[in-house]
Parts: structure tokens; sequence; C-alpha cells
């Protein structure tokens, strides 16, 4: 796990420790069950004060004032422990990502599928290689309208890929894999494309310097190399704004 879920869960955990080691030994003193209620809000407030006070992101700052809370309203309801283990299981196969890297599953639109497209044109792009390629909806419309050209697709979530793996079915310049981005060799692809996260962009331009021949494009969707700066940009007509950062090896 990446440092920023780890701070989270560090931020939240402090907050329960702290609450609950003044509230049960003054509850277990005066022979009282405890307040469960208050005790999940005055979590949240505390939680919401160590965010604000650490200059956390707006959106962790609201997780962390409404997440205890939550978890006593959802009590309430009684619902079969199972259902959470199921709902927790789900969401791992498919955001898989999300945990192990910052990188959750949310897909390329038609309009860059359509600027991708003119790039492999214009750049004679014999192989083209998508790191994280989700469900494949990039590259299946691509290997269907260049069935001379080679695309590989690379997924380590296993639902996802399941889905990907399904929907590239008998395509034969389609190469769907089960891996890690890290562990693919960029060698020998035109274009390497990745729609990933502010996160792993300069780890990963390093990798593409590494491993790419001279030349070749390595394509970011929305997410820039930090402190480089790219050879051209791509501005992809729709909103919110999607531009493609492409940087010649
Ligand atoms: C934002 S989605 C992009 C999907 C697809 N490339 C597209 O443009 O529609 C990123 C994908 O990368 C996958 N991913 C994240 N970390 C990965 C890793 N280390 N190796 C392989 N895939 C990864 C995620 O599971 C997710 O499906």
């Amino acid at each position: 796990m990446s440092a920023t879920p780890i701070r989270q869960l560090a931020l939240q955990g402090a907050a329960v420790i702290l609450v609950l080691s003044l509230a049960w030994p003054y509850y277990g003193w005066q022979a009282q069950a405890m307040p469960w209620l208050q005790t999940s809000l005055t979590i949240g407030a505390v939680a919401l004060a160590i965010a604000t006070l650490s200059r956390q992101p707006w959106w962790w700052r609201l997780i962390h004032g409404g997440f205890m809370p939550l978890v006593w309203a959802t009590q309430q309801l009684a619902i079969d422990p199972g259902w959470f283990l199921l709902g927790f299981i789900l969401l791992l196969l498919v955001y898989r990502g999300a945990l192990s890297g910052q990188v959750p599953l949310y897909l390329s639109n038609p309009q860059t599928v359509d600027a991708l497209d003119r790039l492999i044109e214009t750049q004679e792009a014999g192989s083209f290689l998508d790191l994280g390629a989700g469900l494949g909806s990039t590259l299946v419309p691509l290997a269907d309208r260049w069935p001379e050209r080679r695309f590989t697709g690379v997924e380590n979530a296993p639902l996802t890929w399941l889905g990907g793996r399904l929907l590239s079915l008998g395509r034969p310049n389609l190469d769907w894999r089960w891996g890690d981005l890290w562990q693919t060799s960029l060698t020998g692809h035109d274009i390497v494309y990745a729609f990933l996260s502010p996160a792993p962009m300069a780890r990963l331009w390093e990798k593409a310097q590494r491993e790419m021949p001279p030349g070749s494009l390595f394509v970011s969707n929305s997410f820039r190399v930090p402190d480089i700066e790219p050879s051209f940009v791509i501005d992809v007509p729709c909103q919110p704004p999607r531009p493609l950062y492409c940087y010649r090896t």
C-alpha cells in the first residue's frame, strides 16, 4: 500500500484510539454502557479536526468526519456481515490497482480513442501497448480499426482483466495479458499508452526512457510527467478535458 492510504488509515486510527482511550475508562468507571452514537460522532469530529490541522484535501476531511458516524448508522441496519465481505471482495477484484498503486478503474472516452486512432496513423505505429488496459474499451476498437497492427493490453485487477479477456476474444492482433505493468517490458512498442493517475508518472517515465526504443512515443492521458515538458499535447474535444501528453523517448 502506498503512503497516502497508510497516512489516512493512521489518521482515522489515531482519532479512534484517542476517543476510545478516554471514553472506555470513563464509562467503565461510571458502570454505564458506552453511548455508541455519541462516541462515533466524537470520533468523527476528532478525525475531522486532525485532518484539517494536517491540511488534508477537502474530500479526505469529509471522509474522516463522516466515516465513524456512517459505520454506526450502517450497524443499525443489522445487515448480515457476509454481504460486506462479498462487497469488499468484489471491490478488491475490480479496484485492486487503487489499493496497490493509487490507480483506480475509469475508462478512456470514445473521443480519446479517436485521437489515439489518428496518432497511430500519423506515427505509423505498428505496435501499441496499453498499460493498465481496464476492460479493453480502448484497445478493442483500435484493434478492429487496424487489423494489420499489433495491440497489447496489460491488466492486473482480476475481474477487470476477465471482462477485458471476454471483450477482446476473437482478435488475433490483440494480445490481452494478465500482469503488472511494472513487470511488463516496453521494448518493441511504437506507442505506449497509460491512463493511470499522478502517483506513478515519474517512475513510469524513467521506465519508458530505459526500455522504449528511441523515437517511440509515451502517451499519458490526463496526467503529466512531473517536471518534463511533453513533446506535444493533443487536446481531445471532450468534457472534462482529457489532454493526451505525448513524450518522445
Ligand atoms: C484508469 S484505468 C484505464 C483503463 C484503460 N487503459 C482505458 O484507458 O480505458 C487504469 C487501469 O490500470 C489498472 N492497473 C492499475 N495498476 C496496475 C498495475 N500495476 N498493473 C496493471 N494494471 C494496473 C487498473 O486496474 C485499471 O483497470
